[in-house]
């Protein structure tokens, strides 16, 4: 079994969306041993946005030399995506939705023929055969009925991409209201932390 572990924050070690993370891949690891986890780190080793030129040479059109690596890293990530049977993923809310490192390895993975495809039916997702976890940490708090709640793009925009490739066992485990004050912060993050030690292991 594959496990690929993503992180997105910019916080490094004081990112929370990192730290539950972390505790999700331990639990999925202590219930399975033998578990085979690849860690990316966004912000370590970002992706490039997508160009004209990346999206021609996806199509066959003869790639520039400088394009060379960016094809490289664009494969390897969709390479680990497909491979993986359970996909861990860290999302800070930055701006009410995901930071961009996030959207560029999403550009890479959402790729028409290998994780979607248009049928006589419409769309079809190709990625079904994943489980995906998400660990989202927001500053505030965006639950149905409060004022803010139109303004949450993080699970809203995450589940409408998964659920489009075909993703159907997906999980989120948030953390909200960690910027309102350090207790509101202590409490969500052991709320959250709690959660990913009874997650479901299989
Ligand atoms: C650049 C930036 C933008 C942020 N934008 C928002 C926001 O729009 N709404 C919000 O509730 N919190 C916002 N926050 C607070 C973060 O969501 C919060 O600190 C969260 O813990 C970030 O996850 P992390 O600790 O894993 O990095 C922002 C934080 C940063 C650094």
């Amino acid at each position: 079994m594959k496990l690929l572990h993503i992180d997105s924050s910019v916080l490094g070690p004081h990112s929370v969306s990192r730290q539950v993370s972390a505790a999700i891949v331990d639990r999925l690891r202590q219930a399975s041993p033998s578990l085979e986890v690849v860690y990316r780190d966004l912000t370590e080793a970002p992706l490039a946005h997508l160009s004209g030129s990346h999206l021609a040479a996806a199509q066959g059109a003869p790639p520039p030399a400088e394009l060379g690596s960016d094809l490289a890293a664009s494969k390897a990530a969709l390479d680990e995506f497909l491979s993986a049977d359970t996909v861990v993923i860290g999302a800070p809310m930055y701006n009410f939705t995901i930071p961009s490192q996030l959207k560029a390895w999403i550009d890479r993975i959402a790729v028409r023929g290998k994780t979607f495809r248009y049928g006589p039916n419409g769309p079809e997702g190709l990625a079904g055969n994943k489980r995906v976890i998400v660990a989202i940490s927001r500053g505030g708090f965006y639950g149905a009925g409060t004022p803010t709640a139109a303004l949450e793009h993080v699970e809203t925009y995450l589940r409408s991409v998964f659920s489009f490739i075909g993703v159907t066992r997906l999980e989120f485990i948030s953390a909200d209201g960690v910027q309102v004050g350090p207790e509101h912060r202590e409490k969500a993050l052991a709320t959250a932390l709690e959660a990913a030690t009874n997650l479901y292991a299989a």
